[in-house]
């Protein structure tokens, strides 16, 4: 029997991507990974708004479905399945997607698989790349893993590798913003542009990150995160300094740090940030006696946070290539393939029930 193929879709926030994967046991090949991202449509607004999101995903999802299927060489008629994020994120954006996939599922008769995309971002650690396939061994279980994102800040513990259930069991996660939220809303304040933090990561290169403090979001000794109280702490360092944040409610004129300044703003902000994930992550390796940890999500792109985990953690580090933190299709469909191969999914008549939703649970 030839090995699965599916193509999988993801349109949960701002980027429209499509992806052919494929069964490489135990792991899963990506054939393509076509991302259309809709940053440059968003920068206007400094965010994300969801119902130009919702719109975008519709004119661009079926061109970047068709350069997918190009690219990796198949055609509808040899795919397996059909995987798509169904939740959480944003709903409209969400339903340009499940609808899709389910049009799509339906007309081929094939199964219609839903994916958490909180299950994606993990799976991404067991994505084939360009030829080479994950380090992950037994060995390396039980593994810590922190998951990194816009919306999210999780640490899990993983127990089995897949095709097996993995036995993912939740640590700890955010009281209240993301990491993410916390580079995103950090910039808007030092007058970046968005998304924050890859702006962030790369002024922070060329700055200080002792030029001043900033207080370190840590709750005690427990693995739970907290980043809400960092804006306010940078916003008030900011006036502090004598500079003007650029908040829509304020009525004056922003005054904001260039040059050097901004840079080391950067920094002590980043610093701050890795700071609290670094350490939770290596409390959490301490109380459950992880023999490995792995970051995923699009903050795990940070080079601080790479180097730090690099360098400093006490077990072996896995980190995911660059493409595969930030929102992609390609994880969607290595999530997608373990719930098709354990019988996960939704057929025929059945599948035209399913929706999205923009909550994690369920
Ligand atoms: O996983 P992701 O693409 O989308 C969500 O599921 O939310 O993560 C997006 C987040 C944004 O907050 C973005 O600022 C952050 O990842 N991000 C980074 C970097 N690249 C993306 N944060 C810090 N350093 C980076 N290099
Ligand atoms: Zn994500």
């Amino acid at each position: 029997m030839s090995n699965k193929k599916l193509l999988a879709i993801e349109t949960s926030c701002d980027e429209c991507s499509a992806s052919v994967v494929e069964q490489a046991d135990p792991w899963v090949k990506p054939l393509s990974n076509v991302i259309f991202s809709q940053i440059e449509l968003h920068r206007r607004f400094g965010g994300v708004v969801p119902e130009v999101a919702s719109r975008n995903h519709l004119d661009m999802l079926f061109p970047v479905i068709e350069e997918a299927l190009i690219k990796a060489g198949v055609g509808f008629k040899d795919l397996d399945g059909v995987a798509v994020t169904q939740r959480p994120g944003l709903i409209g954006a969400l339903l340009v997607g499940v609808s899709a996939a389910k049009a799509i599922a339906y007309a081929l008769d094939k199964p219609f698989i839903p994916v958490n995309h909180l299950e994606g971002h993990v799976s991404s650690l067991f994505l084939a790349h360009q030829g080479s396939f994950p380090a992950l061994t037994r060995e390396h279980l039980p593994l810590v893993i922190c998951l990194v994102s816009g919306g999210h800040t999780q640490l899990y513990l993983m127990k089995e590798l897949p095709p097996q259930n993995l036995g993912l069991k939740l640590l700890g996660e955010s009281r209240d913003d993301a990491a993410g939220e916390a580079f995103d809303k950090g910039a808007k304040l030092l007058g970046l542009p968005y998304p924050g933090g890859r702006a962030i990561d790369e002024h922070a290169k060329k700055g200080n990150s002792k030029a001043f403090a900033l207080p370190r979001p840590m709750l005690g000794d427990n693995l739970e995160f907290s980043f809400s109280g960092l804006k306010t702490a940078l916003f008030t360092e900011l006036k502090n300094q004598g500079y003007e944040p650029s908040a829509r409610i304020s009525t004056k004129p922003a005054k904001l740090p260039t040059g050097k300044a901004l840079d080391d703003f950067c920094a002590v902000l980043q610093e701050s940030i890795i700071e609290a994930l670094f350490r939770k992550t290596q409390l959490a390796i301490q109380k459950t006696g992880a023999r490995a940890v792995a970051v995923v999500g699009g903050v795990s792109a940070n080079s601080r946070l790479r180097s730090r985990f690099t360098h400093e953690i006490s077990v072996p580090f896995i980190s995911v290539p660059l493409e595969f933190c930030t929102d992609n299709a390609a994880m969607i469909g290595a999530a997608g393939m373990y719930r098709l191969l354990n019988g996960s999914f939704l057929q025929g008549p059945q599948l035209l029930s399913a929706t999205a939703y923009s909550n994690s649970e369920g």
